[in-house]
């Protein structure tokens, strides 16, 4: 590891991560798939993007029904993305550059060809090897009937029948049997999962479906309300694991049970040198739920998915970043923020596409990325991606092979790396990747957009460059303020973050612009990093002549006048 990462820095209380979804990131041996090598020789670019880490989606065995989040083998590297040796080498080489590097650990589920289910199914009903997983008898007189009425987050019930008549219970695909946690084997089996990655270098480890693992004893019906649908939850673009309108009885998730387990990995984390840590993917009710996850001797972070689901709207952003500091600060935790990530639809798309789209989405990541705490970034953004229409003869995720809807397909696109046709310098090979790239990517590629300041990469760079340096110095206390209906005032130490959410132009507050989201209209250069005119102190009063103007849907942060 390079000298210059002090061990004990907490580095990741601020730091940026940036979501590598491992197929699609970068393909180094042109077979159309995105792999570990691929990931290696982009270094470099994440380096210069600015981020501090990279967490790296699964890359283990597999037979990829769920595109890697269907385990075989833990401790191993799928041939389709490399060998140990090439983990081996992408983490001294992130090291090297100073870049820390998270992985993702899958435990609520494995692959039905992990060799457990395998010798489950051989073994029959009734045996040790069915107890570390959720097999039971079906209800009905010919027990033809699934043990309890739990669906499925892909799409309908939780449950699949084999041979002999058992049920087992998998509450994402058929092919992700969900493990028993109260089997001390599982247990056992993940400890020696995070040793083995944590001798090799790993800096932390993204835990998937956090809040999931343990269910409730008895595998009892979920109370489904009237006006409620009986579910786990559902993936697909537009509803996320995350939106209930109301709170739900949800026997299948956030039992208290899984808090131990996240005390024995912290001890796990703890016994290494380096600052290790880990971040949940819980999909929790509220926020208070959610720093449960955080407390001091759990999990180090969560991710925070609710500025994900807020609509465009200066009173829902204040909501949820009042909600979030407040949450993390009972339990001293740091909190995180995410806009993207490889389960929902773009931002930019998110935000109604096109021009506008993409100044809303530029303008959230600009406020995002002055807040304390961690940002994860998904691979894309940084380019303005859209979510891609994928059409329905190249779709490949489970969730639209059970429910028939759009799924995640369109925001898992290969990313366009240069030239003006597939695979866009994606790989070495030529033709379309695993998933098709859309004609006319050219211009979104990372050659096209570097060394044009407008361009949404050269944002992010200036972006994270500065946060680096006024953003993350600025202390941990934000006021939250929003003005006549649609301006968003956020002052976090000598820094004030203002987004305009409504549909006229508003007066800047006083201080120098430091960045825009977009360029400032009475900016001669259009330069929207070029030094600041002070504003004239009242933000959102009308404009008059002189005072320097923030038009919809932009963001801006100032440095205070004093
Ligand atoms: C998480 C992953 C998602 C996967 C699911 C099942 O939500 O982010 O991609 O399908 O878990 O493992």
């Amino acid at each position: 590891m390079a000298d210059f990462i002090d061990p004990k820095s907490e580095w990741w209380r601020q730091a940026v991560c940036y979501e590598v979804y491992v197929r699609s990131f970068a393909d180094g041996d042109g077979d159309g798939v995105g792999d570990l090598p691929g990931i290696t020789a982009r270094l470099p670019y994440l380096r210069d993007l600015g981020v501090d880490a990279l967490w790296i989606t699964p890359f283990y065995p597999s037979p990829q029904h769920d595109h890697g989040y269907d385990v075989a083998d833990y401790t191993g590297v799928d041939p389709l993305f490399g060998d140990l040796a090439a983990a081996d080498d992408l983490l001294a080489g992130a090291h090297e550059l100073g870049l820390r590097v998270i992985v993702d650990l899958v435990p609520n589920h494995t692959s039905s060809e992990h060799a457990w289910f395998a010798a489950a199914l051989a073994a029959g009903p009734g045996s040790p090897e069915r107890a570390r997983y959720l097999f039971r008898q079906g209800r009905g007189p010919e027990g033809d009937l699934p043990p309890n009425n739990w669906q499925s987050v892909f799409g309908g019930p939780a449950w699949t029948r084999v041979e002999d008549g058992e049920w087992y219970l998998h509450l994402f695909d058929p092919t992700q049997p969900d493990l028993d946690w109260r089997h001390p084997d599982v247990g056992d089996l993940f400890e020696d999962v995070l040793r083995f990655w944590l001798d090799r270098g790993v800096d932390g480890f993204r835990i998937d479906v956090a809040h999931g693992l343990y269910k409730v004893e008895d595998l009892r019906d979920q109370v489904v309300g009237q006006d409620e649908q009986a579910g786990s939850g559902a993936v697909n673009s537009t509803q996320t694991m995350v939106e209930r309108d109301a709170l739900r009885d949800e026997p299948m998730w956030d039992q208290p049970e899984v808090h131990e387990v996240y005390r024995r990995w912290r001890k796990v984390l703890d016994f290494y040198d380096g600052d290790r840590m880990a971040v949940a993917e819980a999909w929790t009710q509220t926020s208070d739920s959610m720093a449960r996850f955080v407390r001091s001797d759990e999990l180090h972070q969560s991710f925070n998915f609710h500025w994900l689901t807020a609509p465009w709207s200066a009173a829902a952003f204040a909501e949820v970043v009042e909600q979030t500091l407040s949450a993390m600060a009972l339990v001293d935790a740091s909190a995180t923020w995410v806009l993207s990530n490889h389960d929902v639809e773009r931002h930019p798309s998110r935000y109604g596409g096109g021009e506008r789209g993409l100044a809303r989405a530029r303008a959230a990541t600009l406020a995002m990325l002055a807040l304390p705490g961690s940002a994860y970034l998904y691979q894309g953004e940084e380019l303005g991606l859209e979510q891609v229409d994928v059409a329905p003869e190249h779709r490949q995720d489970p969730s639209y092979l059970r429910t028939g809807e759009p799924g995640r397909d369109g925001c898992r696109v290969p990313i366009p790396w240069s030239g003006d046709h597939a695979p866009y310098g994606f790989g070495p090979g030529s033709g379309q990747p695993w998933i098709p790239q859309p004609e006319g990517w050219g211009p979104q590629s990372v050659a096209a957009q570097t060394g044009n300041q407008d361009s949404t990469l050269e944002f992010y760079r200036r972006a994270l460059a500065l946060r680096r340096s006024v953003a993350t110095t600025a202390g941990d206390e934000v006021a939250v303020e929003v003005v006549d209906t649609d301006l968003l005032v956020l002052r976090r130490g000598d820094l004030t973050v203002v987004v305009n959410t409504g549909s006229t132009p508003r007066a800047l507050p006083a201080g120098e612009v430091l960045i825009a989201s977009a360029p400032l209209p009475d900016d001669p250069d259009g330069d929207p990093d070029a030094p600041g005119t002070p504003g004239t102190g009242t933000p959102g009063t009308a404009g008059t002549a002189g005072t320097r103007l923030l038009p919809p849907d932009t963001a801006a942060w100032l440095a205070d006048p004093s």
